[in-house]
C-alpha cells in the first residue's frame, strides 16, 4: 500500500500564522531543504550529497591535507552547480516575512547565497559560504573569483599558500560571531521558524531547543519528521516553496486586519 505524504492542513497553517502574527521577534533557521526546490541537493537521504561518500572523506581538514586537489574537485562541482540556480518562492517568502518583523534573524546552515539573492539581509552563515575562500597559510579570506578554480588547489594571490573553501568542515568550530548572534536570537525570539533541516547536526540544532526552553513557539516546515517535530508547536508537513508563500500571506493578512481592529481573515466570522 502506498503511504500518503503528510501534508500541512489549512488549520496547521492558520495556527502557525497566528503564532507569527502575534510575535515581535523572529528567528528563522534554514537547512539544505530550503534550497531543494532551487535544484540543489540536500545532504542526507537517497539523493543527498553524502550518498556513497563518507562526509569526513571530503569535508574535513584531514581529507584536505591528504588530497587538496581531490577535495577541491568535489567542491568545484558544487560551486558550479550553485552558479546555475535561482532562489525559489520559499526564499522570497522568507525575505518578505522578515520585513514584517521589527526584529528578525535569519541563520542558515546553507553555504549558498540564495537567501541574499531573494532579498534577505544580514544572513548568518553558520557553516560558511561557498563563494568565499580562505588561505591555509596567511588566513586571508577572499571572494572566490572563477579564475581561482582554474588551478586546483588554488594558490593564495597574497602569499602563494593553498586556498580552501570557506566552509565549516567536520570537527571545526562554527564562525564565532554568526553563531553567537544566532544563539542570542534564539534566546530572545518569540517564534523560531525552522525550515528544511534534519536537525541532526549540532550545534545548529541547539538553536530551536534554546528558543523552546525560553518559551518561544517553534514552527517547523519540512515534508519529513525530524527529531524536532515532536517538540514543535506546529509542524507544517510540506516543502519550503509550497508552504512558506501561503504562510507569509496569511501572516500579512492577519497583521493588516489586526491593525484595523477587524475580523480575522480566513476564519468563519460567525
Ligand atoms: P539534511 O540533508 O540533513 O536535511 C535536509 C532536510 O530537508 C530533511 O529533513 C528533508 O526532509 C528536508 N527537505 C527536503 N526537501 C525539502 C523541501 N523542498 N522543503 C523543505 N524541507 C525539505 O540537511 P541539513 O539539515 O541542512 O553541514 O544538514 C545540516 C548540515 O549537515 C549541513 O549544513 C552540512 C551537513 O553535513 C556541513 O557541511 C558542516
Amino acid at each position: 500500500m502506498d503511504v500518503l505524504p503528510r501534508l500541512a492542513t489549512g488549520s496547521d497553517l492558520h495556527a502557525a500564522a497566528e503564532l507569527l502574527a502575534g510575535a515581535e521577534t523572529l528567528l528563522i533557521l534554514t537547512g539544505s531543504g530550503m534550497s531543494r526546490e532551487s535544484g540543489l541537493p540536500t545532504f542526507r537521504g537517497p539523493e543527498g550529497l553524502w550518498r556513497g561518500v563518507k562526509p569526513e572523506d571530503v569535508a574535513s581538514i584531514d581529507a584536505f591535507r591528504r588530497d587538496p586537489k581531490w577535495v577541491w574537485e568535489w567542491y568545484r562541482e558544487r560551486i558550479l552547480a550553485h552558479r546555475n540556480v535561482e532562489p525559489n518562492p520559499g526564499h522570497r517568502a522568507v525575505a518578505r516575512l522578515q520585513k514584517q518583523f521589527g526584529r528578525s534573524t535569519l541563520a542558515t546552515q546553507n553555504v549558498d547565497v540564495l537567501h541574499e539573492r531573494a532579498g534577505s539581509k544580514g544572513v548568518l552563515h553558520l557553516h560558511g559560504q561557498l563563494n568565499f575562500v580562505r588561505c591555509m597559510s596567511c588566513t586571508r579570506r577572499l571572494p572566490l573569483e572563477p579564475v581561482l578554480l582554474e588551478t586546483l588547489p588554488p594558490p593564495c594571490p597574497a602569499c602563494a599558500g593553498i586556498l580552501r573553501p570557506d566552509v565549516v568542515w567536520f570537527g571545526e568550530a562554527l564562525p564565532e560571531g554568526p553563531f553567537q548572534e544566532a544563539v542570542a536570537a534564539a534566546h530572545a525570539c518569540d517564534v523560531a521558524l525552522v525550515v528544511g533541516t534534519s536537525n541532526l547536526v549540532y550545534p545548529a540544532a541547539m538553536l530551536p531547543q534554546f528558543a523552546k526552553q525560553e518559551g518561544a513557539a517553534v514552527i517547523e516546515v519540512n515534508p519529513e519528521s525530524t527529531p524536532l517535530t515532536p517538540d514543535a508547536d506546529v509542524a507544517l508537513a510540506g516543502t519550503a516553496a509550497d508552504v512558506l508563500p501561503t504562510l507569509e500571506r496569511l501572516v500579512a493578512d492577519l497583521r493588516r486586519t489586526r491593525r484595523r481592529g477587524g475580523a480575522r481573515p480566513g476564519f468563519a466570522n460567525a
